[in-house]
């Protein structure tokens, strides 16, 4: 398979799962009432499909696709996890958005959400989607053994909290100085946490899921750090040189709140250099699998060259 014919079979691929996300967040956000749940507030439901339906590249979900077809694991219980995971994301950028956080007003080319309504709702819906996470990830259909979906479970709470997301962020701000003196700030591990640790579960959720060797599992999970900075690298160079309304999103933010980023650190050269050192490195990792690896090296190679 040539490279070009390798990108243009992703875009299909990255295109369909997007459609089959949007489905399923549309139903798991639908207003009606699941048992053990007393009533679903329209103005909380508005807020959550608001922030998660029509829009995103939804590369979250299409990484636990397709890191679950590696091992044969059914689409569908990938396509669960993967919205679990997404409903995760979409959580965390109405909250990194909010005054408090990056005071961001634009988002996937609409207001964002404290925008559309207030402080209140957006902390709320972002509440609501958090918890919807772990009603989702541990649901039966994810898999028939109940400890494969502890596993999952447990790995969607540590990427998702504390050492992961959640962290992350804390270090982020922390870095802007805001809470005192600006220490010198580690960036590999804050960007690590931020953005790599959802983009690395993504990747381990098929290992998981599909039951895999520990070789294998050490393979994605390799993979999915490479990627997961290689992410967060591109995100920061398009703060400082991509294109406002391709992005959906104001650029030069970074800068202006004082963020630490590889760009402050290396300069654009070497924070390219540094994504291409990255890509090599997630290509590697994945010759475990040969040719069942093609979809995840494209979507490296996507990561890095993407303009949104
Ligand atoms: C943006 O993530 C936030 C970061 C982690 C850098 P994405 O670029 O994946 O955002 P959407 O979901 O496509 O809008
Ligand atoms: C956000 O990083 C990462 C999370 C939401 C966890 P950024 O603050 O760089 O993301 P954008 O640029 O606002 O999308
Ligand atoms: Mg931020
Ligand atoms: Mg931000
Ligand atoms: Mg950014």
């Amino acid at each position: 398979m040539t490279t070009g014919t390798a990108l243009s079979d992703f875009a299909k691929r990255l295109d369909r799962t997007a459609e089959d996300t949007e489905a399923l967040l549309g139903k798991l956000l639908s207003d009606t009432v699941l048992p053990d749940e007393i009533a679903r507030p329209k103005r909380l439901m508005e807020a959550m499909r608001y922030s998660s339906l029509g829009g995103g590249k939804r590369l979250r979900p299409f990484l636990v696709v397709e890191s679950s077809a590696v091992f044969g694991v059914p689409r569908d219980a990938a396509l669960l996890a993967g919205a679990a995971l997404e409903c995760i994301h979409c959580y965390s950028l109405i909250h990194d958005d909010l005054p408090a956080m990056d005071n961001s007003d634009l988002r996937r080319g609409r207001p964002t959400l404290h925008k559309k309504t207030d402080d209140a709702t957006a902390i709320l819906a972002g509440d609501g989607l958090l918890t919807l996470a772990f009603d989702i990830v541990t649901r039966d259909e994810i898999h028939k053994d109940p400890t494969v979906r502890l596993l999952l479970t447990r790995a969607l709470a540590r990427a998702s909290g504390i050492g992961g997301m959640v962290g992350g962020q804390m270090l982020d701000l922390a870095g802007e100085g805001r809470f005192g003196d600006r220490e010198p700030v580690d960036v590999a591990r804050l960007q690590q946490m931020k953005t790599g640790a959802l983009l690395r579960f993504a990747c381990i959720a098929g290992a998981i899921l599909g039951q895999s060797s520990p070789k294998e599992y050490q393979a994605l999970d390799d993979y999915g750090r490479a990627l997961g900075e290689a992410f967060q690298i591109a995100d920061d160079l398009l703060d400082v040189e991509g294109d406002a309304a391709a992005l959906g999103k104001q650029t030069g933010q970074d800068a202006a709140l004082g963020k630490s980023t590889f760009v402050t650190q290396l300069g654009t050269d070497g924070a390219k250099q540094r994504v291409r050192d990255l890509l090599a490195h997630a290509d590697s990792a994945l010759a475990i699998f040969g040719a069942r690896g093609e979809v995840l090296r494209a979507a490296a190679l996507f990561v890095a060259d993407r303009k949104n």
